[in-house]
This record gives structure tokens, sequence and C-alpha cells, in this order.
């Protein structure tokens, strides 16, 4: 029987079809998608702060409007991943105990200050960017729900790129202090943003076999020199100059040729020592102790309306 469940397993991966929660699939396979659909979940959730940071200070009052719902639909994000995964078999509270606690990771990018207002820009146009070309192919990942979940996903991410892009455009037609602002964004936004795709692919230990299931559809050298290409266009719109000397066309390759982002700092900053790490992990500890008595709360009123429905 064993034989058979991995032979419809592979039959099912090899015909592009969906695997759902119900149906048999290797221990590997599940324990690979709960790491990585954790770890994107963390990621919505702790990346909410470096834009919460400038909500109360948005120039206008439009401009907070929109910063305000865009960071609640990073909430948003979490939480169907979240439920994605439980469809695994673990719970929400296992995945953010282990966050909490550090045993799970959540992306390198979100321990970077927001210095300035141009920072929420280049979070949206960089770091939303760079999440839309690693998370559109996901959605053809084989695993149902977290598949289903990318679809939506993707959609708002490419709202909120599309708002970043704009408060860039305005600040880099505007004074020579808010252009100056602009390029101080994108200088320091620029390196840790490739770096969000991962280790160069001799490097990255669950490609090959994330790939052979149909999880990842493209390696992470891949998506990253797909991004560059992306940027390339659109940071001449903005009249910025992308931080690297040895960016250039490669008529040969189809692509630009680029500077790598520095991985020996890309792999400090997932261990722990990046600039906001203690602070991000600090108020997501607080903000969850905060946030105890409306668990229980909740828990309490699910159970005694399920008594009441007994009786
Ligand atoms: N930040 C933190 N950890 C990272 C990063 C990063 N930018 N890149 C790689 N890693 C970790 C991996 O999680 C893995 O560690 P682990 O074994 O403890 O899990 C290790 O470095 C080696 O990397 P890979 O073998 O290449 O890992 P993987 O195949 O999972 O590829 C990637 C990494 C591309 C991030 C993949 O997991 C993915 O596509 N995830 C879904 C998208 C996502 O999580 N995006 C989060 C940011 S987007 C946003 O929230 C706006």
């Amino acid at each position: 029987r064993g034989d058979d469940v991995q032979a419809w397993f592979d039959a099912v991966i090899e015909a592009d079809q969906k695997v759902e929660p119900r149906d048999w699939m290797p221990d590997d396979y599940r324990k690979g998608l709960v790491r990585q659909i954790a770890q994107h979940a963390h990621s919505e959730i702790i990346g909410m702060q470096p834009e919460g940071n400038w909500i109360s200070r948005a120039p206008t009052l439009k401009r907070k409007a929109i910063l305000l719902a865009k960071v609640q639909d990073e909430a948003g994000h979490g939480l169907y991943l979240y439920a994605a995964a439980e469809t695994l078999g673990v719970t929400r509270e296992e995945l953010v105990d282990a966050l909490i606690e550090g045993r799970q990771k959540y992306s390198s990018i979100f321990n970077y200050p927001t210095l300035t207002w141009a920072d929420v820009g280049a979070i949206g146009w960089l770091v939303d960017g760079a999440a839309i070309v690693n998370q559109v192919p996901l959605c053809r990942c084989s695993y149902g729900p977290y598949a289903r979940a990318m679809i939506r996903i993707c959609k708002e991410e490419s709202f909120h790129q599309r708002q970043g892009y704009e408060i860039l455009h305005t600040l880099s037609h505007g004074t020579p202090e808010q252009r100056a602002m602009a390029q101080d964004s994108l200088d320091r936004w620029w390196y840790p943003s490739l770096a969000m795709f991962g280790p160069p692919d001799t490097q990255s230990t669950h490609s090959a076999k994330s790939m052979g299931w149909k999880i990842k559809r493209h390696s992470n050298d891949e998506l990253r020199q797909r991004f560059v290409d992306m940027c390339v266009p659109q940071a001449k719109v903005l009249g910025l100059t992308i931080p690297d000397p040895d960016l250039r066309w490669n008529d040969e390759r189809g692509h630009h040729d680029f500077t790598e982002p520095d991985y020996a700092e890309l792999m400090r900053v997932v261990a722990g020592d990046g600039p906001c790490n203690a602070e991000r992990m600090a108020h997501r500890r607080r903000a969850h102790d905060e946030g105890a008595w409306v668990r229980e709360a909740a828990a309490e009123y699910a159970e005694k309306a399920a008594s009441r429905k007994k009786a």
C-alpha cells in the first residue's frame, strides 16, 4: 500500500494536479510545506512593524488611510497563511509559539529600519515587488490551500506595490530634498531586497526538493534575476539610480548583469543579528502577551456558544 500511495502522489505532482489536505502525502512534503508556509505567515505579521512605524506620521490623511489599509492587509495575509498551514495538521498556537520562541524564521527584510517616509515607498516598490515576483509562481504550487491563498495575496500585493511606487514617484519628482530622500531609500533597500530571494542556488538547502515537489517553481537565482530585470526600467521612470555600478544589460544572456547581495550579511540577519531583530521580536512578544485576554475571551465565548447549541 505504501508504494501505491507514493505512486499516486508522484502521479498527481507529475500531472500538475493539486494535493489536498486529506490526500496522502510524504512526511517530508508535509514538513517542508509547514516550514515554508509558517515562515511566510510570520513574515506577513512581522512585516506590519516597519510600516506601522509610519502610520501616525504619514504626510497626509489620504496617505495615512492607504497605509493603514495596507498594513491591515498584511495581517490578513498572515491569517490566510496560518489557516493554510493548519490544513497540514499543525495549530496556529504551535506556529505562533515557534515564532515567539525563535524556533521558526521570518523574512530577513523586516529586520531593517524605516528611517524616513520614503522608506514606506521603497518597501512598497521593492519589498512588495520582490514578494510578487516570488509569490506569483506560488499560485501554481502543488499544495491546493497554499496555492489558493496566494491568489488573493498576490492581487493585494500588486496594489501595495503600486502605492509604494507612487509614493516614490511623487518624491522623486518633488523638491531636491524629497528626491534625495527617495534616492537614499533606494540605496538602503536595494541589496536587502535582492537578498529576500534567499541564498544563491548553490547554497540553497531546500530548492531541489521543493522544485521536485512543485512547491517552488523557480530557483532563488532565477527569481532574483527576474526582479532585477523588472526594476531597471521602473527605476528609470522614477529618475533614480540603482546603487550598483556594475548593473548593465547583457545582450548575450538577455538579462541584466548585477552585483549579488552580501550573502554573509543575509545569513547574519537570518541568524538574529540584523539591525532590528531584537526590537521586532520584543514588539511581537509584547503584542502577543497583551492580546492574551482577547484569545481567552474568544475561547470562552466559543465554548458557551457550543454548549448553547447542544442544549
Ligand atoms: N529570510 C529569512 N530566511 C531565509 C531567507 C530570507 N530572505 N532566504 C532563505 N532563508 C532561509 C530558509 O528559510 C532556509 O532556512 P530553514 O532551513 O531554517 O528553513 C535557509 O535560509 C536556506 O534557504 P533555501 O533552502 O533557499 O530556502 P527555501 O527553499 O525555503 O527558499 C524562500 C527561501 C525563497 C524565501 C522560500 O521559502 C519562499 O519562497 N517562501 C515563501 C515566500 C515568503 O516567505 N516570503 C516572505 C517575505 S514576503 C512578504 O511577506 C512581503
